[in-house]
C-alpha cells in the first residue's frame, strides 16, 4: 500500500516527510486555496521538495482546454505530475485522450460503484474515492471494498487512491480493503503515533532499561 499526503503546506509536510513511508503529495483546488499565494508556485515548490509523485487537478471545465491544461501540467515534470480531473462527461472524455497520450490520470470525486465501472473501462491509472463524503452521503464505507474487489476481479490498470478521510476509523477500516493507496492530510497520519498502549509499552521498555546494571553493550 503506498500513503500520500493530502495537503500543500510545506513545512507541514516537512514535519512527517522524512518518515520515508510516503510516496508523494494529493493536491486540488481547495487545498491550494487553503494554502493560500500562487497555486504553480506551490506546486513547483512541491516538485522541487519532495520525493515522489505530485498529483495536481485540471481545473478547466470543457474537453479540450482540460486536455490542454493537463499537458502543460504534465509538462512541469512529467515523471513526477499526475493528473487529476473530476468524474464528469467532459472530464472523461479529456481523461481518455490525455491516456491515450501515455499521461497519468486519476478520475477524482468518485462516490459511487459504477462511477468506478466507467472509470475503469476509460482505462485511468487511478480513482479517487472520497470516503468521508461518501459516508456523510449515506454511502456505506464498504463500497470502496465493492470497488476494490471489482478492479482486482477485473485485473483493471486502474487503482484506488482513496482520499477524504476525517478520522482513523475510516482510514483503518479502507486500509484493511487493501486498496492500492490512501491519502490524507498530516494531522490524521500523526495519529498513528498516538496509540495509548504502544506508548505505555515504550515507558517500559524504557524504565526497564535504565534499571539494567549495563557493563557493556553495543553502542
Ligand atoms: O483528496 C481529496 C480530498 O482532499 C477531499 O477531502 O476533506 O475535502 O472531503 P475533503
Amino acid at each position: 500500500m503506498k500513503f500520500y499526503i493530502d495537503e500543500a503546506n510545506v513545512a507541514s509536510i516537512q514535519t512527517i516527510f522524512k518518515l520515508g513511508i510516503f510516496s508523494g503529495i494529493t493536491t486540488n483546488p481547495t487545498i491550494l486555496k487553503n494554502n493560500g499565494g500562487s497555486p504553480l508556485q506551490t506546486i513547483k515548490s512541491l516538485l522541487e521538495k519532495f520525493e515522489g509523485d505530485v498529483f495536481v487537478q485540471c481545473t478547466s471545465e470543457d474537453v479540450s482546454d482540460i486536455v490542454k491544461e493537463g499537458k502543460a501540467l504534465n509538462s512541469l515534470e512529467p515523471k513526477k505530475v499526475i493528473l487529476k480531473i473530476p468524474f464528469y462527461p467532459d472530464g472523461i472524455r479529456a481523461a481518455k485522450t490525455l491516456v491515450d497520450k501515455g499521461i497519468r490520470v486519476t478520475l477524482t470525486g468518485i462516490h459511487t460503484f459504477s462511477q468506478t465501472v466507467v472509470s475503469s473501462v476509460v482505462g485511468v491509472d487511478y480513482i479517487a474515492p472520497y470516503v468521508n463524503r461518501m459516508e456523510n452521503g449515506g454511502i456505506s464505507i464498504e463500497t470502496v471494498l465493492k470497488m476494490q474487489k471489482f478492479l482486482e476481479d477485473e485485473k483493471s490498470k486502474t487503482k484506488i487512491i482513496a482520499a477524504s478521510f476525517k478520522n482513523l476509523q475510516q482510514l483503518e477500516k479502507v486500509m484493511s480493503y487493501n486498496v492500492y493507496a490512501v491519502t490524507a492530510p498530516v494531522a490524521l497520519y500523526k495519529l498513528l503515533f498516538e496509540n495509548a498502549l504502544t506508548e505505555k509499552a515504550i515507558r517500559n521498555f524504557n524504565s526497564d532499561w535504565k534499571q539494567i546494571d549495563k557493563k557493556e553493550w553495543v553502542i
